[in-house]
C-alpha cells in the first residue's frame, strides 16, 4: 500500500440519518476522501461544496482539509455512489452496480428525506435507479428538479453538475451556479414552493 496513513477503504455517509437532504457525490478523491476517510474531505470539490452548503445554511462550524475541524452538517448527509476510490478516477458500471446497495440502505435510513441533491450525470443515474425510476425516464440535467413519489412522503432529486475541478475550470459550472442549486433546496425544505422548473418523470 502506498500510503498506509492513509484511510484506503470505503468512505461511510457522513451526516444524521434523520436528515431531509442527502448529497450524492460520485467517487472518493484518491487525495480527498480516500486519505481523509469523509466525503469530499481534502479536495478542490470538497471546498467548493462545503463552502456552498455554508453559504446555504447546511453547515456549523469549520471545514478543514483533513477534517481537523469542528465541522457539523445541519439537516444534511453527504455519500458518494460509489464507496472506495476508482482505477483511473473512473468508476465502472460494475462498482457502481454493488455500491448501488449501499445507496439503498442509505436511502432506506433516512425517514424524513425530502431532497437528494445528485452530483453529476453517474450519481443522477444511481439515485434515479435506486429510487425505482431510471435514467431513461429522469434524464439529467443541470439544475432540473424531479418531484418524486417516495415511500413516506415526497422526495425531489435536484440535478446539478459535479463540482469538480475539472468543471470549474472549464466553466461548465461556476460557484454560482452551484450555489443556485443548494439555495432551490433551502427554499424547498423551508418551505417555498417551487419554481416552474420543477418537471415530472417523463
Ligand atoms: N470526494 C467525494 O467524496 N466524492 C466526490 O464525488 C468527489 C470528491
Amino acid at each position: 500500500m502506498k500510503e498506509p496513513g492513509w484511510h484506503n477503504a470505503p468512505v461511510p455517509t457522513l451526516g444524521p440519518t434523520s436528515a431531509r437532504l442527502l448529497i450524492v457525490g460520485l467517487a472518493p478523491g484518491l487525495r480527498g476522501a480516500n486519505r481523509t476517510g469523509r466525503p469530499f474531505t481534502g479536495d478542490w470539490a470538497g471546498d467548493l461544496l462545503y463552502e456552498t452548503l455554508a453559504d446555504c445554511g447546511f453547515t456549523r462550524g469549520s471545514y478543514d482539509e483533513n477534517g481537523d475541524d469542528d465541522l457539523e452538517l445541519i439537516d444534511t448527509c453527504i455519500t458518494n455512489a460509489v464507496r472506495c476510490v476508482p482505477p483511473q478516477n473512473k468508476p465502472t458500471p460494475a462498482e457502481i452496480k454493488i455500491c448501488r446497495t449501499f445507496l439503498d440502505q442509505t436511502i432506506a435510513a433516512m425517514p424524513r428525506l425530502k431532497a437528494i441533491v445528485a452530483l453529476g450525470r453517474i450519481s443522477h443515474d444511481s439515485v434515479s435507479r435506486a429510487l425505482g425510476e431510471g435514467p431513461a425516464r429522469l434524464p439529467f440535467a443541470h439544475g432540473r428538479e424531479f418531484a418524486l413519489p417516495l415511500i413516506g412522503g415526497g422526495v425531489t432529486l435536484f440535478d446539478s453538475y459535479h463540482c469538480s475541478r475539472y468543471n470549474t475550470n472549464t466553466g461548465v459550472l461556476t460557484p454560482q451556479m452551484f450555489r443556485a442549486v443548494f439555495s432551490r433546496v433551502r427554499d424547498l425544505l423551508d418551505g417555498v414552493s417551487a419554481s416552474p422548473a420543477t418537471a415530472e418523470p417523463q
